[in-house]
This record gives structure tokens, C-alpha cells and sequence, in this order.
């Protein structure tokens, strides 16, 4: 079919990584018959300099207009010192609750032959599969702005005592339900279990996140559900992370506990993400599908960047918004192919590996 597809590289590796997934869409659209058209926009510093914003109300409007957008990475450049008092991350905030993306699915499943790369050993992360569920337009992120601000200012204040900072975490039973609801319907399609991480112990926006899950998973008696505090859980996806199937969390919980559980299948460079909300295309859902790592400022222009979280988020993105399931399916085994042969980036670096970069990397799982 034909299918328009916004790109949003962005700073830092993000272009250096975009390039590769969309060489490896490329590869699928001509194996398979598709054609993709990329629309591709400014966003982060680039868009700052040039279009006095983070991301223009124009690029908004030609992500609604596509059937997905694949997204680098903003942020973090050093030839960025703040002579904008626009911040880069402002894009997120922007797409994310502009375009209610409120449900960021990151899977994670360490390839058998990659094992060896994580500091983990391998028989507690054998059989790891799991899939992390962040509230992606609420909580510590959002405080108590309405929609459609984008982001929050800064709530750094003189007092009389010195400077005090507010942040708000703030959540309405309606918001906890819709992504409760989001965990549960991929707990069916996977190993039908789900568990809720939240602070209830401390925070009352968890007791209330308890409630509402209590009550969402009373309608799926078929899924198995627990309750975990998350500073437990940031200990037990280590211990023992193939206890999990789905778990689902709050904004600011899911960020971290999902940088920990990248380390499971051996680095930053492996996760990939899916953000969604309610919006239809004429193919599917509307999506913004991105690596869950950043844009890495310490190995920007080297080659070092592994592009594989932007590779597997072009397949989840044909998953999930273009409804291309073989195709999606051809790229992971492509990339795991290429991984068993050996061949890594400089994160993955082992014993015998044959080291790529990022470039020679993305034509090597093009070319599977
Ligand atoms: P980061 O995720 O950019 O990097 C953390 C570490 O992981 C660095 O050592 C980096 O070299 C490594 N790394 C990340 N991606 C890699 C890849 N593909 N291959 C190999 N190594 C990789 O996080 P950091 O350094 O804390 O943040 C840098 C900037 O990125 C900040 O301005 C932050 O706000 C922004 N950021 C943007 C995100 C986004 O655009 N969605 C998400 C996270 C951070
Ligand atoms: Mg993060």
C-alpha cells in the first residue's frame, strides 16, 4: 500500500539513527511492495533556530495529516546554552500531550545472542519478555497545566527561606483507568499477567492509581494481577525479570524503571517505543514511534550510536499504525539474524564481536 510517515530526526544521534531506520523501511517497502512517502520536519534545536519553537504548529499539523511519525531524539547539545529560552524536550511534551499520546509501550526482550552483552547473568534474563506500559501525558511530568500547554514553566522561586521548586503529580481516575485499560488488553494477547507500580505507601495519587486499577482488573479476571511498590520493582526486574509480562506505571516511574531495564537486553541502544492514544488514520492508529534513549551528546558523530531502538521502532510502527504485522515481523528477525552473526555496535562490544557503525550497522539489517 502507500503510506505517509512524518520524520522528526531531531539532535544528537537522532538523525544519525533515524537514517538507518528509514534505510531499513526502505528495504521492506521495496521487498514487500509498499511505498512509504516521509515528510520530514525540523524538531529540537534545529526547529528552534529556525522555526522559533521546539516544533512548529505546522509540523503538528503534518504529524495529523500522516499515518505515523518516527521521532529521533531532542536535547542535550552543547552548542545549545540556552540563548533560546525555549528547551528542545518542549517537542516531547508538545507532540505527546498535543497529540494525546497518552499510552508508551516499551517492550522488553533480550535476544538470546545478546546475553552475554548485558551485566546480568544470563540464566536470570533467559526467557525475558516483557512489556512496559507508561502514562506518557500525565503525572510528575505535566503537574496541574491543562491541556494544551506544553510542558510546565519553571517553578524555581525565590523566598524569603531561598529558593523552593514545586512539582505537582497529579492524576484523575478517568486518566489511570485508560492506561490501565491499555495494559490489560496486551496482557490477553501475551502472558496474561499485569502488574501496577506505584508509590501507594507515600503518595496519594498511587492510592488512588490502586483503586482505579482494583477496579479495571475486575473486569479481566482472566489476566493475573499484582500490586508493587516501585522502588521493589526496580529491584525485581533485575532479580528476577522474567517474573513479568506487563507493567504498567506511572509517567516518571516508566522513564526510569525502563533506562534500568534496557541494561536487560544489553543497552540504551536496543529499546524501542510505541506511543498511542485515540487518534484513527485511514490504516490504523496514529502513532509517534521512537528509540526510548536520548540523543546521547557523548557519541554524537562518532558512529558509535547503535541504531537497532530506532530500527525496532520503524517495525513497531508498522505493527501498530500501519497494520504491516509480517513486515514488522521481518525486521526483528532481521536484526536478530545480524546479531547472532556477530556483529555489534561499539556498545555492544564483547569478546570476538565484529564491531560496526552505525551506518555499516543499519545496511547490514537492510540488507537481511
Ligand atoms: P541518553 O539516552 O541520550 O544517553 C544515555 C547514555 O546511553 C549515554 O552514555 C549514551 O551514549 C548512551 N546511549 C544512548 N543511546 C545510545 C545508542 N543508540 N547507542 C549507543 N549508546 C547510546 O541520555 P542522557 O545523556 O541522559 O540525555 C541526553 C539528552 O537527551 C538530554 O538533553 C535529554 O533531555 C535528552 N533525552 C531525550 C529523549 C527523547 O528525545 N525522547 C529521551 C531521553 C533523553
Ligand atoms: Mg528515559
Amino acid at each position: 500500500g502507500n503510506y505517509t510517515i512524518t520524520v522528526l530526526p531531531g539532535d544528537g544521534i537522532g538523525p544519525e539513527v533515524t537514517n538507518e531506520a528509514i534505510n531499513v523501511l526502505n528495504a521492506v517497502a521495496s521487498r514487500f511492495g509498499h511505498t512509504f512517502t516521509y515528510h520530514k520536519r525540523l524538531v529540537g534545536v534545529a526547529a528552534i533556530e529556525a522555526e522559533g519553537d521546539a516544533i512548529s504548529d505546522a509540523s503538528l499539523e503534518v504529524c495529523l495529516q500522516s499515518d505515523a511519525i518516527l521521532f529521533g531524539a531532542v536535547g542535550g547539545l552543547a552548542s545549545y546554552d540556552g540563548r533560546h529560552k525555549v528547551k528542545p524536550e518542549q517537542a516531547l511534551f508538545k507532540l505527546r500531550k498535543g497529540l494525546q499520546f497518552f499510552a508508551n509501550l516499551r517492550p522488553v526482550k533480550p535476544l538470546n545472542s545478546l546475553l552475554s552483552a548485558s551485566p546480568i547473568k544470563s540464566e536470570v534474563l533467559r526467557g525475558t519478555d516483557l512489556l512496559v506500559v507508561r502514562e506518557l501525558t500525565g503525572g510528575l511530568y505535566y503537574g496541574h497545566l491543562e491541556p494544551p500547554v506544553p510542558g510546565k514553566p519553571s517553578e524555581i522561586r525565590q523566598t524569603e527561606q531561598g529558593a523552593v521548586a514545586i512539582d505537582t503529580l497529579l492524576y484523575s481516575d478517568a486518566e489511570i483507568e485508560r492506561i490501565l485499560r491499555v495494559a490489560f488488553e496486551a496482557a490477553r494477547d501475551r502472558k496474561k499477567k499485569v502488574t501496577s507500580v506505584d508509590k501507594a505507601n507515600v503518595l496519594s495519587s498511587s492510592v488512588l492509581w490502586r483503586q482505579v486499577a482494583n477496579r479495571v482488573a475486575a473486569d479481566y479476571p482472566d489476566v493475573t494481577f499484582e500490586h508493587l511498590l516501585v522502588d521493589a520493582c526496580a529491584m525485581h526486574l533485575i532479580r528476577k525479570p522474567t517474573n513479568f509480562d506487563v507493567i504498567v506505571t506511572e509517567n516518571l516511574f516508566g522513564d526510569i524503571l525502563t533506562d534500568e531495564a534496557s541494561m536487560l537486553a544489553g543497552s540504551m541502544g536496543m529499546l524501542p517505543s510505541a506511543s498511542l492514544g485515540t487518534r484513527k488514520t485511514a490504516h490504523g492508529r496514529l502513532g509517534l514511534y521512537e528509540p526510548i534513549h536520548g540523543s546521547a551528546p557523548d557519541i554524537t558523530g562518532q558512529g558509535k550510536a547503535n541504531p537497532i531502538a530506532a530500527i525496532l521502532s520503524a517495525a513497531m510502527l508498522l505493527q501498530y499504525s500501519l497494520g504491516l504485522k509480517s513486515e514488522a515481523a521481518a525486521i526483528e528477525a532481521a536484526v536478530e539474524q545480524v546479531i547472532q552473526e556477530g556483529y555489534r555496535t561499539e556498545d555492544l562490544r564483547e569478546e570476538g564481536a565484529k564491531v560496526l557503525n552505525t551506518q555499516e550497522m543499519g545496511q547490514k539489517i537492510a540488507a537481511a
